[in-house]
């Protein structure tokens, strides 16, 4: 389709049309049909027949830290998508998980921007590759559920765009995003739909998107101006409120038509580029999944109960056995035909379990219990709990299903708890338990997955990507829901990043997961110099079940000013029993470099390399010292301390500063004594700027010899 040649052929009144919804998920009917036909969402593909597969949550997929198997679900979910005719997918929700209790964690990744970019990039390519669009949302900082229509994320630029957009940016620089989805909420005071500085300066300017922006739906204040600001088209439809704008935003030059031109080019050309041919009849590998949902479980706590033997007399506790909470709730809630149930899918892997649906164990008594090998208890969260709309208010799971766990675990110590919640949930009472395994919630195959993992057939290898805190009150944006204007007080220190720095102790930290496996990681290796190192090592599985293993690369911290451990890079590898692989991952530029003052700068000082298996548990590091390179640009607001880090810009800073900071310290432009010997001299002036220390230069310093010193230090 020529985008040119089609706009040439409508009419002004036509155009404008096309800028919002042709009803709730379908738009650009330029003729017959809509050419754009969207269904949410992340964790299947949302339909009115409802015979989809339900999905691992995106909080289950984030769990396998594993790139292939992310890139491997996208693409199953590409062909659900072409096998019901929709060509774009409004997924993934890279959102970051600032609070565990917010309601839409079950469809976002993870509190850290690094493993939410890196997983949604291979989920985005895997769509792709079926011809199919994905969307990713929601632009930007909705974090929360409570007055998400009308809450206003307030926030620093530094935290904003190291934490809250990174993920974004990461997806966007790695392929061709096909829409963005603006979010609900306001960031700094603009709503997100009309915010310029998000829309326009951050993703068309700074970080080059060639794709198109979508409100989320029914999000928009004032039309004209999220058009003006930079929104391509509204949804859903809503012609009749919003065409007569446009159409006087139009008539009075407000909005040219080059500009809807434009914006309708953007759409014409998403539509070029999938497919169009509805002769498809590709089918999803359900085995694959089912293994991939096993494989991202997280065994949380292992005392040798698990793997399940079936000679061994089990009882299976709890009616979410039977019953199991799948999903989430809200846009990302699919209708699905096909739920398996552990009931069922134990009792196919052995003939001696037995069921009570009720938690309450009524008839049951403690010589009962005590005659099982092991008792296996379901815990889940309400059907009404980790929804979109609301957030939850507690992390507990129902009372009754802790007091039968407490119950049991007095007449038989063997409990293994199974656990179905979209996030972080209290753990306290994992004492009366011998094994913990997260499943999240695991999709429509996910019972099936479960019996896998518990008999052995799967090892769970997944990692949490959040943090099970020991109480809602140590997570840093504790007081989150309190009102209208949500301050992000804690900055960067979000998830394991604050806990790490604060030394605040966790249930289950960020990166932790047990496996069936044993594995030995040595030889581990952290080579080369300025900003580029190699990290290797070998691996071996010392068991009898094949496995993956993720070893995690922390950029290590000390300075007080940032948090002491960010996530840089992740290695999921496949081991099969008995196997030793030996592994590397490159470090390079883009992981020592973040926002400050809005330009992306390579950071200097001393730092770590850490590798690690979560993020408190370190096995190897090694101390660096990144000042090799420029950190440029310099300007007058650079500080003196930052240009002594590095020894070329020292000897410059020196040679033009020394005079002016030995009048200003010793009254004595000559003075041979150095001021950095003093301390309060050394601090005081490496706190200042360049512009600083000119003031006290006594006119040593003239704004030409600042600008001479900026220039001979950014060329150096
Ligand atoms: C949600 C989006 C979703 C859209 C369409 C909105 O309420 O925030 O994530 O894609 O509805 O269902």
């Amino acid at each position: 389709m020529d985008a040119k040649q089609i706009l040439k052929s409508l009419s002004i009144e036509k155009k404008l049309g096309l800028l919002t919804g042709y009803d709730n998920f379908s738009a650009l009917k330029i003729n017959d049909e809509p050419l754009i036909r969207m269904a949410d969402g992340p964790n299947g593909v949302k339909t009115a027949d409802g015979d989809s597969l339900c999905f691992p949550n995106t909080c289950l997929m984030a769990s396998s830290f594993d790139k292939e198997l992310c890139f491997e679900i996208g693409k199953m979910l590409g062909i659900e998508a072409r096998r019901h005719g929709v060509n774009l997918l409004l997924a993934p929700n890279v959102n970051i998980k600032r609070n565990p209790l917010a309601g839409r964690n079950f469809e976002s990744y993870s509190e850290d921007p690094f493993v939410t970019g890196a997983l949604a990039l291979e989920f985005i390519k895997g769509i792709k590759s079926k011809k199919v669009g994905a969307c990713i949302k929601h632009y930007a900082c909705n974090n929360q559920e409570h007055l998400r229509w009308i809450q206003n994320s307030v926030i620093d630029d530094d935290t904003l765009r190291n934490v809250y957009l990174k993920a974004f940016e990461m997806v966007i620089n790695g392929t061709d995003v096909d829409f963005v989805m603006t979010a609900y909420n306001k960031v700094n005071g603009k709503q997100c739909c009309e915010n310029e500085y998000l829309l326009k300066t951050i993703l068309r300017d700074e970080w080059g998107y060639k794709g198109a922006v979508v409100s989320d739906w029914a999000s928009i204040g004032d039309v004209v101006q999220a058009l003006k600001n930079g929104l391509d088209i509204e949804m859903p439809c809503n012609y009749e409120l919003t065409y007569p704008k446009l159409y006087k935003a139009y008539a009075s030059g407000e909005l040219t038509e080059q500009e809807i031109d434009e914006k309708l080019t953007r759409l014409i050309e998403f539509y070029n580029g999938i497919s169009h041919d509805t002769n498809f009849n590709e089918e999803i590998d359900e085995q694959k999944l089912r293994k991939f949902t096993g494989e991202s479980f997280i065994l949380l706590k292992n005392d040798g109960v698990l793997p399940l033997k079936s000679d061994e007399k089990v009882l299976i506790v709890g009616s979410s056995a039977e019953n199991p909470r799948i999903q989430g709730g809200g846009c990302a809630n699919i209708k699905t035909k096909t739920i398996l149930r552990a009931t069922d899918e134990i009792m196919k892997q052995t003939v001696n379990a037995e069921y009570v649906s009720d938690y309450e164990l009524c008839g049951i008594t403690a010589s009962d219990l005590k005659s099982y090998d092991k008792i296996v208890v379901f815990l889940s969260l309400d059907f009404g709990s980790d929804s979109e709309a609301y957030d939850r208010t507690d992390l507990s799971f129902p009372i009754q299903q802790i007091t039968a766990v407490k119950k049991i675990a007095k007449h038989n110590p063997n409990v293994i708890a199974v656990l179905s919640n979209g996030s972080a949930v209290d753990l306290s009472f994992d004492k009366y338990t011998k094994a913990v395994l997260e499943t999240y919630y695991a999709g429509s195959l996910g019972a099936g997955a479960i019996a896998d993992v518990l008999y052995g057939k799967t090892t769970p290898s997944g990692k949490l990507a959040e943090t099970f805190p020991l109480s809602v009150s140590d997570v840093p944006s504790y007081n989150f829901a309190c009102g209208e204007d949500v301050n992000y007080a804690e900055r960067e220190f979000v998830g394991y990043r604050y806990y790490t720095t604060y030394g605040v102790k966790t249930k289950y930290p960020f990166g932790y997961g047990l496996s069936y496996c044993k594995f030995n990681i040595d030889n581990v290796k952290i080579d080369g110099s300025g900003y580029d190192y190699e990290v290797s090592f070998d691996i071996t599985n010392n068991s009898k079940y094949d496995g993956k293993e993720t070893v995690q690369i922390y950029l290590g911290d000390e300075s007080r000013f940032a948090p002491k451990k960010q996530l840089i890079e992740f290695i999921t590898t496949r081991v099969k029993a008995g196997e030793k692989k030996s592994c590397k991952a490159k470090i390079g530029a883009s992981s020592f470099s973040r926002y400050l003052n809005g330009t992306k700068k390579l950071l200097v000082g001393k730092f770590k390399i850490i590798v690690a298996t979560s993020s408190e548990h370190e096995i190897f590091s090694k101390d660096i010292e990144l000042n090799k390179d420029s950190f440029a640009p310099i300007s007058r607001e650079t500080l003196i301390g930052e240009l002594m880090k590095v020894d070329r810009y020292r000897e410059i800073a020196k040679k033009y500063l020394l005079k002016a900071i030995n009048l200003w310290a010793f009254g004595d432009e000559n003075s041979d004594k150095n001021f950095e010997d003093d301390e309060f001299l050394r601090n005081h002036a490496y706190g200042m700027p360049i512009r600083g220390i000119a003031y006290f230069s006594l006119g040593k310093l003239t704004d030409e010899t600042i600008k001479q010193l900026i220039l001979e230090l950014n060329n150096a």
